[in-house]
């Protein structure tokens, strides 16, 4: 019986979370039964008719796919609502869907969405960055599981794309600061833009190469870094902590991000790093082993088992290193 696994409240908040989630999976006869004219119009005004999805627009196709298996989950046994039908119809037409905004719920919570500016292309523009990488949801995951290491501590993040890990770590654990660094014009647009999305500054501070958005708890910044421009790497930061999510891919920057890693090792000898990788050519990931070796730098592999408080495919091979120098 639906009464006994569902509340009125918890059956519009389900379909509220795989809204947001962008899946809406096979619900029981009993479930869509309960579905009444009301629910529906909450679960409306907790998603398409909410101010946070009126202002940041979610994927249309998403949308169009979901609103589709609704409509056809619902159509036997419920008067559809009318602004479900309105909606569908409206986002059809439009396929200008490059960009959207992607709603992430952190521990499942409704109350703790992390909304990210992204397209779901792999490459846009010429870029990898525009998009989050699942090593971005496994190393924010391990985070949120040992906020410890980052309390109090000044983060700063290599090659961060649309920032859902930086902006993770900035918002859940108690950090002092966290920089966010990537080299692509157009990804540390998208990157201002989700930090002014996120988080509330008083005081913004904008520089040539780098903008600093500051409230009484925390400092998060955006800031140009090329790892190949070596000669130009920032003297006036020396970060506890540095990480990574999905940056070692390319062999022609192992030497480079070794570089980096050594700059900020002379800036601070304490300086731990954390790298998540998704593996997917196992002789490349080596490559980058070896070099780090023949540099002198040790690693770690630490275990990432199982999500926690944010989802990622667990069939993935992957690898959590955690990088000294001594
Ligand atoms: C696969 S994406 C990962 C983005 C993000 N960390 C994530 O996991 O969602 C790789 C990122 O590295 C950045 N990148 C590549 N080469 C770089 C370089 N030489 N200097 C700085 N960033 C670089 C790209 O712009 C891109 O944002």
């Amino acid at each position: 019986m639906i009464e006994d696994n569902y509340t009125d409240d918890t059956i519009v908040e389900t379909l509220v979370k795989s809204f947001f989630k962008g899946s809406l999976p096979g619900f029981p006869e009993d479930f869509i039964k309960a579905m009444s004219w009301d629910k529906q119009e909450r679960f409306l005004k907790q998603t398409i008719h909410s101010p946070l999805f009126k202002k940041y627009p979610g994927s249309l196709k998403l949308s169009r796919l979901f609103f589709k298996k609704l409509i056809e989950f619902l159509e036997p046994y419920q008067e559809v609502h009318d602004d479900i039908y309105k909606y569908l119809c409206s986002i059809m037409e439009n396929d200008a869907d490059k960009f959207s905004y992607r709603h992430y719920l952190i521990d499942n919570s409704l109350n703790s969405i992390l909304t990210i500016k992204e397209t779901k292309n792999m490459v846009l523009n010429g870029t990898t960055g525009l998009r989050t990488w699942e090593a971005a949801f496994m190393l924010s995951d391990w985070a949120l599981s040992n906020k410890e290491v980052f309390a109090n501590k000044s983060i700063l993040e290599l090659g961060a794309g649309v920032g859902f890990t930086g902006l993770t770590i900035a918002k859940h654990c108690n950090v002092k600061s966290v920089v966010m660094t990537d080299f692509h014009e157009e990804v540390l647009e998208t990157l201002n833009s989700n930090v002014k999305i996120n988080f509330l500054s008083s005081e913004v501070e904008q520089n040539i190469d780098s903008t600093f958005y500051k409230n009484d708890e925390k400092c998060i910044g955006v800031m140009k870094l090329d790892w190949n421009d070596t000669k130009n790497l920032p003297q006036n930061l020396s970060p506890d902590i540095i990480i990574g999510a999905d940056i070692v891919y390319d062999p022609s920057i192992f030497q480079p991000l070794t570089t980096v890693f050594q700059h900020f090792h002379k800036k601070n000898k304490d300086v731990e790093i954390y790298i998540a990788s998704v593996i997917r050519n196992a002789a490349t990931f080596d490559g980058f082993l070896r070099n780090l070796e023949i540099s002198n730098i040790n690693h770690i592999e630490l275990p990432l088992k199982q999500s926690e408080h944010i989802q990622w495919d667990e069939n993935l091979v992957r690898c959590f290193l955690k990088i000294n120098k001594d």
